[in-house]
């Protein structure tokens, strides 16, 4: 997306102009990745990216990470602050305690479901993101 604002996004603001959960609003963009935000709470959904590695980063809140590695499953916590990477080809499934607000920074295009994933619940928007601009 190369029609964003040259101007600075306050990412406090970016987050106050939607509600949705599990619903990713592009604010700006690097080279060819999307650095997005979103709120988060309850459980996302396993899936995939065969592709790319996924960054989190945790604004507010906590936010869980279950993963599906060759040696089993295990689940890393992520406190307000802390950032991790979920490698390509590893299956994963968030999870938000409380409500909670994130920073993913990943490929223009990539899908938040993944490439291959479980039926998408409800409250899930699967997307490769949305305009900050529609609120
Ligand atoms: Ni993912």
């Amino acid at each position: 997306m190369r029609d964003m604002t040259n101007e600075p996004v306050s990412l406090p603001a970016a987050l106050a102009s939607f509600t949705e959960q599990w619903s990713p609003r592009i604010v700006t963009t690097v080279n060819d990745y999307d650095v997005r935000v979103t709120h988060v709470e309850g459980e996302h959904l396993w899936h995939v990216h065969d592709d790319t590695d996924e960054f989190f980063l945790v604004l507010e809140g906590e936010l869980r990470i279950s993963l599906r590695e060759p040696g089993g499953e295990r689940t890393v916590t992520l406190p307000k602050g802390s950032v991790f990477t979920v490698p390509r080809g590893t299956e994963h499934k968030p999870y938000a305690p409380v409500p909670t607000e994130i920073l993913l920074l990943e490929p223009t295009g990539t899908s938040t479901v993944g490439d291959r994933h479980e039926e998408v619940p409800d409250h899930v928007d699967a997307t490769t993101g949305h305009a900050l601009t529609s609120r």
